[in-house]
């Protein structure tokens, strides 16, 4: 006989169905168990609460639990099965308690367990079937595989069995339990999920050891703290290889875009110059996108230093100068940062001959700068420099002394042969220095030409007056040396082009 019995829920939350079979023989032959459907959770202990009776007129030899008996098969001791003999503990006497306990139970435990008792009669024994089913059930924790920053998630402590309103559950993040957690029956409410709570959640039963396997909650979220980072950190000199990093905080992972200004330069989380130059000034930042939303980092500026180029000299006025005065030089460059030192070359000289940005030259010369910043330097093309009338010195003097007196002493030999030959004219024309007017003409015959009055009679042939003048030079000559103190020189189309006085006497050329 066969009897279901429902009963209240055992103090033990891992009880789930309760049945209690009596299994008692009409001749007083019997085994109970209760209950007799077991549910209990991995690696836990389970009680198997167990009576039984006997007519009396016998005594019990033997009592012991077997599994799953077989019909004509003689049920072997579970007790002596390795698998059990540690685990199993009897816990009833041999009279009417066959109580047994069973720990560390796991899936493979999941058998029929019955009582058998064996009398001092010959071939009377008896085993109570049907026995105590035993499911050993694990956890599982429920949980979205992934939840967008902000939302709300629950997650779900999951059995194979029923468990009961008085089991009370544990959640573990990251094997650390969650104390501030406000959980329902065996759910776990996350409200407006943040980033700090992505991790493993695993799950447990108050009171019992077995911890469910790790579930992974991956929250989502747009891109942040998205930066820069230039490597190398420090000053950029042309030339040198520099890497943008663009590092951001995102899931799932972002891609990088780059922006030099507001111009798109590149992709990925590198951006790398191999060999920078100026062009490459200017301010770059990086854009960080995914499915949830985008982020720029902010801007960073790069400054690339460069040694002076382009380095020229400028010059005020022509180049040309007269005696006594001097002409201004400036050194640009273009360099960064700009050049603050400048050195002053004279061709052909090797030691500087001024610094500054800006040079006064005093002398005749080609002049070249040098601009130097930390980064190097480099020169200027030379510029000319002619200071006329410029040269005072004693060999100078000489020199001119020299060539005045040479000129003269041609001029003696040419007035000479003119005279001789009668063409002065001509000849004055070879020297191809202009007519007088008739003004000015005696202050002039009276000395080079003191002849030549003779000759053209006072009128200036239409032939000279129309004649270009093909060079210019200028000679000084000392006062006391020459005669010709008020020396005036005429174009003949113009006024007064240029008086020589007091000391010195000039004569001109002009080329045309
Ligand atoms: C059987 O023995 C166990 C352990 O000693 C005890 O807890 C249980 O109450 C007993 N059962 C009965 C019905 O006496
Ligand atoms: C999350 O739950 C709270 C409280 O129940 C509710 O006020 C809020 O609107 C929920 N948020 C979302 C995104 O569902
Ligand atoms: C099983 O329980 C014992 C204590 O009863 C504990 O030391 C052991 O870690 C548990 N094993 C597992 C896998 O939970
Ligand atoms: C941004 O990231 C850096 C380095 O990873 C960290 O030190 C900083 O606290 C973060 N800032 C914010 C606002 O998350
Ligand atoms: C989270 O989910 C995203 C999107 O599926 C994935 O790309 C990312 O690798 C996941 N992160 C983790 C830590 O599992
Ligand atoms: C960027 O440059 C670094 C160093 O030169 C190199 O290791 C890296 O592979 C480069 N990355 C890319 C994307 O070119
Ligand atoms: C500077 O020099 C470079 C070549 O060295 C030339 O390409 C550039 O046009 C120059 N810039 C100026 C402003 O002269
Ligand atoms: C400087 O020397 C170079 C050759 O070394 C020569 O060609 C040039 O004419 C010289 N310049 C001056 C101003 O002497
Ligand atoms: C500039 O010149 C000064 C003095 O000659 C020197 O000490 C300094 O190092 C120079 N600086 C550069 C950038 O060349």
């Amino acid at each position: 006989m066969v009897m279901s019995v429902r009963m209240a829920p055992p103090p033990l939350p891992l009880i789930f169905l309760l049945m209690i079979h009596n299994v008692f023989s009409e001749n007083g032959w019997g085994v109970s168990y209760s209950p007799s459907h077991i549910c209990a959770l991995k690696n836990s202990s389970v009680i198997m609460s167990c009576t039984f009776t006997y007519p009396t007129g016998y005594q019990i030899m033997k009592v012991f639990w077997t599994k799953n008996p077989v019909k004509g098969k003689e049920p072997p001791d579970l007790s002596k099965d390795p698998e059990y003999r540690q685990r199993l503990q009897y816990l009833g006497d041999k009279q009417q308690n066959c109580t047994i306990r069973l720990s560390h139970v796991t899936q493979k435990d999941q058998h029929m367990y019955c009582f058998r008792f064996i009398t001092d009669k010959p071939d009377v024994k008896w085993i109570g079937k049907p026995g105590v089913t035993l499911t050993v059930t694990d956890l599982q924790v429920e949980a979205p595989e992934r939840v967008t920053e902000g939302h709300n998630v629950s997650l779900t402590c999951k059995s194979s069995c029923t468990l009961t309103d008085r089991a009370t559950f544990i959640w573990y993040r990251n094997s650390q339990p969650l104390t501030e957690r406000r959980d329902r029956n065996n759910q776990l409410l996350l409200q407006s999920v943040r980033r700090e709570d992505a991790g493993r959640y695993s799950c447990a039963l108050h009171g019992h050891s077995y911890i469910s396997p790790a579930a992974h909650l991956n929250v989502t979220y747009a891109p942040k703290n998205v930066s820069v980072s230039i490597s190398p950190s420090g000053v950029i000199v042309e030339g040198d290889s520099v890497t943008l990093s663009c590092s951001s905080d995102s899931n799932p992972p972002a891609k990088i875009n780059w922006f030099k200004g507001r111009t798109f330069v590149g992709s990925g989380r590198i951006y790398n110059i191999s060999k920078i130059s100026s062009d490459h000034r200017g301010e770059y930042k990086c854009k960080s996108t995914n499915e949830h939303g985008e982020k720029y980092s902010d801007v960073v500026t790069l400054n690339i230093m460069y040694p002076p180029r382009n380095v020229s000299v400028s010059i005020t006025g022509s180049g040309v100068i007269v005696e006594g005065d001097s002409v201004t030089l400036i050194c640009s460059s273009d360099s960064n940062p700009p050049a603050l030192n400048f050195s002053w070359f004279k061709e052909n000289q090797s030691s500087a001959v001024g610094s500054g940005q800006s040079f006064s030259a005093l002398q005749s010369g080609r002049f070249y700068c040098e601009a130097h910043n930390q980064h190097g330097s480099q020169r200027s093309d030379a510029v000319t420099v002619t200071v006329k009338g410029g040269h005072n010195g004693v060999l100078y003097t000489a020199v001119v002394i020299a060539v005045g007196c040479g000129v003269l002493f041609l001029i003696c030999i040419i007035m000479f042969m003119r005279k001789r030959k009668g063409s002065a004219v001509s000849d004055v024309r070879q020297m191809q220095l202009q007519q007088p007017s008739s003004s000015d003409r005696n202050h002039f015959e009276d000395g080079l030409y003191a002849n030549r009055t003779d000759q053209t009679s006072g009128k200036t042939p239409e032939s000279t007056d129309t004649m270009k003048l093909k060079y210019t030079t200028i000679q000084h000559i000392r006062n006391n040396e020459s005669n010709y103190e008020n020396l005036r020189i005429h174009h003949p189309d113009s006024a007064v082009r240029s008086v020589v006085m007091m000391d010195k006497l000039v004569i001109y050329s002009t080329v045309k």
